[in-house]
C-alpha cells in the first residue's frame, strides 16, 4: 500500500497536535510532535541554568548538545508517545508556561535546529508518518505529499492554551498566555534560521471557526485523496 508523509505547520495553539494524532490513528502512522523536541532541549537548558527570562548562553549550551539525548516512547493508555530526556519521563513538565516563554529562543540556535532536524528526518525515512512544527513542510519534508497550514486568531489560540493550562491544574492568566501566544509568533515568524512560513503548495486550514471534527474530516479527505 502507498504510503506518504504529511507535515502540519502552523502558529502555536492552533491544534496542530490534536489534529496530528487523529490523521496518524486514522491512517495507522506514526506521530512525532516536533515542538516537543524544542521544549525538552528547553528544559535542558532551564535545568542547566543556560537560560532565562534575560538570560542565554548560547556556546554552553551547544557544547553540551551531544549530551542531550531525546526519546519518544509509546504509551498505549494514552494512545500517544511521551517525550523523554535523557531517560526521565518531561512529558507535562515540557507543556508548563515557564517551558513556553523560553522555547524561541533555543529554536532560533541554529545547532540546536541542525540536530533536531536530523533526528526528524531519520524518524521519517520510511514515511508513514505525521509530523507537526512549524518547519515540516519547507525544510525537514520539503517533499512531503501532504502539507498542511494552520492558522487561527491569537485570541481563539490563548483561549485554548490558557483552558488546556488551567486543565493541567496550572494556575495562569488568560493576558499572560495571549501576550505568550503574540510573541512566539513574532519570534517563530522572524527568526534568521527556518521561519516559520507557509509551504507554497500547502493547503491553509483556518480554523477559528471550525470544530475539531470539521477540521478532521477536511484534511482525512485531503490525505485519501493522496493516497488514492
Ligand atoms: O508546537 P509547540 O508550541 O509545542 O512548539 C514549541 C516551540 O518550538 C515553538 O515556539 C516554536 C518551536 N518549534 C520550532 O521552531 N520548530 C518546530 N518544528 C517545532 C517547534
Amino acid at each position: 500500500m502507498k504510503k506518504i508523509t504529511i507535515a502540519i505547520d502552523g502558529f502555536s495553539s492552533t491544534g496542530k497536535s490534536t489534529l496530528a494524532k487523529q490523521l496518524a490513528k486514522a491512517l495507522g502512522y506514526v506521530y512525532v510532535d516536533t515542538g516537543a523536541m524544542y521544549r525538552a532541549v528547553t528544559l535542558y537548558a532551564m535545568q542547566h541554568n543556560f537560560v532565562s527570562e534575560n538570560y542565554l548562553d548560547k556556546e554552553a549550551l551547544v557544547k553540551k548538545l551531544p549530551d542531550v539525548q531525546l526519546k519518544f516512547q509509546f504509551n498505549a493508555v494514552l494512545g500517544f508517545a511521551e517525550m523523554f530526556l535523557n531517560g526521565t519521563n518531561v512529558e507535562t513538565e515540557i507543556r508548563t508556561l515557564n517551558v513556553s516563554r523560553l522555547v524561541s529562543k533555543i529554536a532560533e540556535i541554529s545547532e540546536v535546529r541542525s540536530k533536531l532536524v536530523e533526528q526528524q528526518q531519520q524518524m521519517g525515512k520510511n514515511k508513514a508518518i505525521v509530523m507537526d512544527g512549524r518547519d515540516i513542510g519547507t525544510v525537514v519534508f520539503p517533499d512531503a505529499e501532504l502539507k498542511i497550514f494552520m492558522t487561527a486568531s491569537p485570541e481563539t489560540r490563548a483561549q485554548r492554551r490558557y483552558d488546556e493550562l488551567l486543565e493541567n491544574g496550572q494556575s495562569v492568566s488568560f493576558a499572560d498566555v495571549l501576550q505568550n501566544v503574540k510573541e512566539r509568533d513574532f519570534i517563530d515568524t522572524n527568526r534568521e534560521d527556518s521561519p516559520l512560513v507557509q509551504a507554497e503548495d500547502a493547503v491553509v486550514v483556518d480554523n477559528s471557526a471550525m470544530s475539531r471534527e470539521e477540521q478532521f474530516e477536511v484534511v482525512l479527505s485531503l490525505a485519501h485523496h493522496k493516497l488514492s
